[in-house]
């Protein structure tokens, strides 16, 4: 096959997405009103798929942070801190994430997808083993392609199937690196963490904990999903993005080995990647100061994430099996969520259209995410538009997930 030619069918499956009318990457945001709003393709808009979870990417003191540093700084930092240098920034933000997580060491990437890359393939090599969750985000499969470890898969949030796998690698466990995220990004479901937690110590194994979705949302100061269970200690490597609750671009890590400090100078993505430019640093140093000051955006987040989770579970929908700012809304055929999607968008409500293989279990889901900043208004206008959609659209509801 001719190097291009594989690209025939790429563009055969883009012509029958954009044949239905919904062709998402088409979307356009050409003005966006607030973290909540925007004019999407000529229309006025609800966003409710932007992981804006604390809406703070129209916040004052973080907008203004960002133009301060574009004009202190310059608007990039043009080269990788390896070779050009850090920014006082970038020291700061390492500090203050540190602290805030009150650990030792943190290292900051240029996005949350870098920073799993970075870690994963700097952590593991030839002899170790991967243990990963099979419902991982591809930036954690991806960073495994980059390592000569093996990689096991173990069942989704099964952790009897962990502690079987752990048994069989034998002295190999305390060369074991187990992957898992708190709340999986597709279906919006919490690992069950205090028992992965009791696995790595029993076996004497590594635990690196992907706290992108729950960093913000989670935990008595936002610290994610370790911090609510009260695992912390025992969390080796704790991975995070600026992309979410942040409101920004970014990603970190953050652990109490010493050797973390040294992982910069062997870390690829670190090392051949240019560094965060000066306003997302001063941006998200703001943000982190807010989620931090501010529980009250966390405790309205979830008021409103389980007030549209219980609207849609009493029309009938079928939902991922939890409460959480992310609500996944199954389908059992493609061309079903398709016509939904586009039945939400004629009535102005944003969602994410993820469809085969993207979702665990070749699932076809609408993604919602919901923020602290929509208004009691806005949700009760998300969940009509669903039920009117439902109404126009026949349906045959997926098996619950
Ligand atoms: C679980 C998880 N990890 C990492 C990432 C990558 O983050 P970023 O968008 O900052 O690259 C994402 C983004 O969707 C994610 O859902």
């Amino acid at each position: 096959m001719a190097l291009l030619e594989k690209f025939r069918r790429v563009d055969e499956a883009r012509q029958a997405l954009a044949r239905t009318g919904a062709d998402p990457f088409r979307v356009t945001f050409e003005r966006v009103l607030s973290p909540t709003e925007a004019v999407v393709n000529g229309r006025r808009m609800i966003l409710a798929g932007t992981n804006n979870y604390l809406g703070l990417t129209f916040d004052p003191e973080c907008v203004e942070a960002a133009a301060k540093a574009v004009r202190e700084y310059g608007t990039g930092t043009t080269g990788s801190r390896m070779a050009n240098g850090s920014f006082n920034g970038h020291l700061l933000l390492e500090r203050e994430l540190a602290d805030f997580y009150g650990r030792r060491w943190c290292v900051v990437f240029s996005t949350g997808y870098l920073a799993n890359l970075g870690m994963i393939s700097v952590l593991t090599g030839p002899g170790d083993v991967i243990l990963i969750d099979t419902d991982c985000h591809a930036s954690i499969y991806d960073g495994c392609r980059m390592t000569a470890a093996e990689v096991i898969r173990f069942r989704h949030n099964d952790v009897g199937d962990l502690d079987k796998r752990l048994k069989r690698l034998g002295e190999r466990r305390v060369n074991t690196l187990i992957i898992a995220e708190s709340v999986y990004s597709m279906l919006g479901d919490l690992a069950p963490l205090a028992e992965i937690v009791a696995l790595k110590r029993k076996h004497g194994a590594f635990l690196l904990l992907d706290e992108a979705h729950s960093l913000g949302l989670l935990g008595t100061r936002g610290r994610g999903l370790s911090e609510e269970v009260g695992v912390e200690d025992e969390v080796d490597f704790i991975v995070g993005t600026f992309s979410k609750s942040l409101g920004a671009t970014g990603g970190f890590c953050v652990s109490d080995h010493d050797e973390m400090e040294l992982t910069r100078y062997a870390s690829r993505p670190y090392i051949f990647s240019a560094s965060p430019c000066p306003s997302v640093i001063a941006s998200t140093r703001a943000a982190l100061r807010i989620l931090h000051s501010r529980p009250e955006l966390r405790a309205q987040l979830w008021s409103s994430a389980r007030g549209l989770y219980g609207r849609l579970r009493d029309m009938e929908f079928s939902l991922g099996p939890e409460p959480s700012p992310i609500i996944a809304v199954l389908f059992d055929r493609t061309e079903e969520v398709i016509a939904f999607w586009n039945g939400l968008f004629e009535r102005g409500v944003y969602v994410n259209m993820i469809l085969p293989p993207a979702a665990p279990n070749g699932a076809s889901l609408l993604r919602c995410s919901v923020s602290t900043a929509h208004t009691p208004d806005q949700i009760q206008q998300i969940a009509e538009a669903f039920a009117s959609v439902k109404a126009s659209v026949p349906s045959s509801p997926a098996a619950d997930v």
